[in-house]
């Protein structure tokens, strides 16, 4: 049987994911292939997942920004997606669309691979969308942490602090200048030279970590490199390659050993 699967978002001219499941693909021997649809267009979801189930595809990825639509589209759902209201995979079923959330287990593996001290931490999220949803609920995992959110929208912002077993307080962005953290995690879908509302002296003192990943240094790490010069620098490409490793189980069925460093320096050349 071939396997269908892929990812539907917008934009995706830069995504890695084709290159990371084919690794998969050749490592477990199945045959199979992963395909990308550039969405434009959000009034044309549905029909697109229609197109997909009508041609046997067992599962596509979801990126931004469409997370948060895709989970109102599914008929049932893994714990994770269910929790976060944000989908970033999903499997078709004889009983209709499963949403899955793999993005938490990706977040989890990227504290843990990058040695990041997340208990008694504090820590400023920015952004609020489906990956925000995913970061929010994976925290939930820790007992002590402070939390703060700021976003463009503070009306998402306050949603997204809603799902948390925190307390998690919302900062506008004109009111960051007070904030005083361990470790900040971008989340927002930001690209260059959009960063300069950050311009205002907040206090961080260990951690820049971007969600986002791209082959260079993201927009956002590049902002904090410029302006804080002490901080060490982590970029999204473990969470990217261990979502995708969790959501190729899914799809697949097969678990299979997989050294990320390996992949990271002999198939990325990072
Ligand atoms: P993802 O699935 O990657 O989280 P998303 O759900 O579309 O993507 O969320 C994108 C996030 O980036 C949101 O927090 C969005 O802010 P709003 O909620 O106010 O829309 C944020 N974002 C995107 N472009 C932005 C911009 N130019 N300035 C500020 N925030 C921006």
């Amino acid at each position: 049987m071939y396997v269908n699967i892929g990812i539907i978002g917008t934009p995706l001219s830069h995504t890695l994911s084709p290159m990371i499941h084919n690794y998969f693909f050749h490592n477990t021997c199945i045959n199979g292939g992963y395909t990308v649809f550039d969405i434009k267009d959000a009034s044309n979801l549905e029909n697109v997942l229609e197109f997909l189930r009508e041609h046997h595809f067992v599962g596509v990825n979801v990126t931004h920004p469409y997370k948060e639509k895709v989970y109102e589209l599914c008929d049932s759902y893994c714990d994770f997606a269910e929790y976060s209201k944000a989908v970033n995979l999903i499997k078709f079923t004889d009983k209709g669309m499963k949403g899955y959330n793999t993005d938490i287990y990706g977040i989890d593996k990227l504290f843990e691979l990058n040695n990041i001290k997340v208990d008694n931490s504090s820590i400023l999220i920015l952004g609020a969308g489906g990956a925000s949803r995913a970061l929010v609920t994976a925290l939930n995992k820790f007992t002590n942490v402070d939390i703060f959110i700021s976003n463009r929208s503070v009306a998402k912002a306050e949603a997204v602090a809603n799902l948390s077993t925190h307390n998690i307080t919302v900062i506008p962005y004109e009111k960051l200048s007070t904030v005083d953290c361990d470790i900040i995690i971008n989340t927002t879908s930001i690209g260059d030279g959009g960063y300069d509302f950050l311009n205002i002296g907040m206090g961080i003192r260990h951690y820049a970590i971007d969600l986002q990943y791209t082959s260079g240094m993201t927009p956002f790490l590049d902002f904090m490199r410029l302006r804080y010069k002490h901080l060490q620098l982590v970029n999204g490409i473990d969470m990217l390659i261990m979502q995708a490793h969790k959501s190729f189980n899914i799809w697949t069925g097969r678990e299979f050993e997989f050294d990320i460093k390996y992949f990271k320096i002999n198939m990325l050349k990072l």
